[in-house]
């Protein structure tokens, strides 16, 4: 069994275990590259997790037309939570439309009324979710474990492709054909929302385009964060 034979055999027992003990489930998709390799084998493998997208109303053009992708591929609707439009305005009204490049705390009070508030809608009666999250892609992920508790959340977080390079990553979506956003061949390894996140030159980190203005240190959006500090309470191996 070749390396991603086996990554790829590990992700499906472990997504057969969430869809059998810890039901009902969901998978938070933000439409790039990892995430498709999951709605690729979730969809496919037929297990009962759902899958949604935090439309933060700043995603790029290539990042929207991959909804459309999804159901001409799979024949399913991705479900969409909006962050609320009176939040929304009352930050654009106060501070302008842009003032996450001001400062690390405007930018986090963005992410949190566009994708952290969201997300507590979209996990809200869930036993677990899933994430698309690896070990390698940043210095805050290095201790990501495949199963996680999340305090945040009151659940069982998976990560399931967390041993997965982003080599095993292309290969799988190369020899599955499972569509992608077209911005991965524009130089965006990592796509967030579009004023957030820039191509990167060869050799640069795979996250140096994501808010490219701040330290590595800094660089979640609170999504995968509990008070500031990253959610490892509890880890247990796969
Ligand atoms: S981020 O937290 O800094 O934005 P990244 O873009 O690497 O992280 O995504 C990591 C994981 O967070 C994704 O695999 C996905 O599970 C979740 N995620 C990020 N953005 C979204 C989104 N817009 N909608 C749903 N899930 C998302
Ligand atoms: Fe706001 Fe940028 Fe965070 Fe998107 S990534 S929610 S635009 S600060």
């Amino acid at each position: 069994m070749s390396d991603l034979s086996k990554l790829i055999a590990d992700t499906r027992a472990t997504l057969s275990r969430i869809a059998s003990d810890f039901s009902p489930a969901v998978f938070a998709s933000s439409l790039a590259a990892e995430d498709m390799v999951l709605t690729d084998l979730i969809l496919k493998g037929g297990y009962d997790i759902g899958i949604f997208s935090l439309e933060t109303g700043r995603l790029h053009k290539e990042t929207l037309d991959m909804l459309d992708k999804v159901k001409a591929h799979y024949g399913y609707d991705i479900a969409l939570f909006k962050p609320q439009a009176e939040a929304v305005e009352a930050y654009v009204a106060q501070h302008g439309l842009n003032a996450f490049y001001d400062s690390i705390e405007m930018r986090k009070e963005c992410c949190r009324i566009r994708k952290v508030e969201p997300l507590g809608r979209a996990l809200s009666g869930n036993k677990a979710w899933v994430t698309g999250q690896r070990r390698a892609q940043a210095a805050t992920r290095s201790s990501l474990m495949v199963e996680e508790d999340d305090p945040a959340h009151f659940m069982t977080k998976f990560n399931p492709l967390a041993d997965w390079s982003e080599e095993d990553v292309w290969n799988y979506i190369r020899e599955n054909k499972v569509p992608y956003n077209a911005l991965h061949d524009q130089g965006y390894p990592s796509i967030g929302c579009e004023p957030c996140t820039r191509a990167i030159q060869p050799g640069e980190d795979v996250r140096a385009g994501r808010w490219w203005w701040e330290n590595p240190e800094s660089k979640e959006c609170g999504l995968h964060v509990v008070d500031g500090k990253l959610i490892r309470i509890k880890s247990v191996a796969a």
